[in-house]
C-alpha cells in the first residue's frame, strides 16, 4: 500500500475539496447542530495517495475546541480516516485547544465504531437534530446506513491533549 501523505490544503486544492464534498454530501454545505456551514470554504486537511485526492477533512475552530465539520475518506478501511484524525488531533493540541469534536448521524454506525475506537466519547445526543437540518438542506436523506431512518445528531469529542505513551 502506497504511502499517506497529509498536508494542510491550499487555494490550489479548491475544485478537488468541491468535487469530494459535492459526491460525498450532496453539495459542499453540511449543517450541523443547527449551524450551516459551507464546507469548501473552511480549513481543510487533505489526504494524498501517489498525489491523487485520497481524504479530507474539514473544520472550524472555535475558542477552545476544533470542530471536525466534515471528514472522507474515497476509499474506506484502508487508514485513510486515521491518518485525517489523528493530523486533526495533533493540530489541535499544537493550537492549545482543550477538545475536538464533531457530530454524527444515528445511522452511521461504521462512524461510531471509527470514533470510539480512536478514543472519542459519546457526549451528547439530539433528538430530532438531522430533521432540523433537513428542512434546511431537503436534499440530506431521509433513510442512511444500514436501512436506519436517519433523524438524530450524536456529538462525540476527544479531550486534548491525548495522552502519549513513554518511550
Ligand atoms: C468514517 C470514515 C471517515 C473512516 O475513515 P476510514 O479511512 O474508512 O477509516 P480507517 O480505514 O482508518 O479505519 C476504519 C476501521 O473500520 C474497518 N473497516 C474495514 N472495512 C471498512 C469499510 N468498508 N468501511 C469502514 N471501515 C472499515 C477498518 O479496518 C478500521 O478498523 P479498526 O477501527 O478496527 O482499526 C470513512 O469510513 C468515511 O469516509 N465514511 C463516509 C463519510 C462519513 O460517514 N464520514 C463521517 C461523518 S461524521
Amino acid at each position: 500500500m502506497d504511502r499517506i501523505d497529509v498536508r494542510q490544503a491550499t487555494a490550489a486544492d479548491h475544485s478537488r475539496i468541491v468535487d469530494l464534498l459535492s459526491r460525498s454530501w450532496g453539495s459542499t454545505i453540511v449543517i450541523a447542530h443547527g449551524v450551516v456551514y459551507d464546507a469548501a470554504t473552511l480549513p481543510a486537511i487533505l489526504a494524498e495517495r501517489r498525489g491523487r485526492l485520497a481524504g479530507l477533512l474539514t473544520y472550524a475552530i472555535g475558542s477552545d475546541a476544533f470542530e471536525v465539520v466534515s471528514i472522507d475518506a474515497v476509499v474506506k478501511g484502508a487508514g485513510v480516516g486515521t491518518v485525517l484524525l489523528n493530523a486533526a488531533a495533533d493540530h489541535a493540541e499544537r493550537a492549545g485547544l482543550r477538545r475536538l469534536w464533531l457530530i454524527t448521524t444515528n445511522d452511521n454506525l461504521d462512524a461510531l465504531r471509527f470514533y470510539q475506537r480512536r478514543g472519542m466519547r459519546l457526549v451528547g445526543v439530539t433528538p430530532g437534530g438531522v430533521d432540523g437540518s433537513r428542512r434546511i438542506k431537503p436534499g440530506i436523506p431521509l433513510v442512511g446506513d444500514f436501512g436506519i431512518e436517519i433523524h438524530d445528531e450524536l456529538t462525540l469529542e476527544m479531550r486534548l491533549p491525548r495522552p502519549h505513551p513513554h518511550h
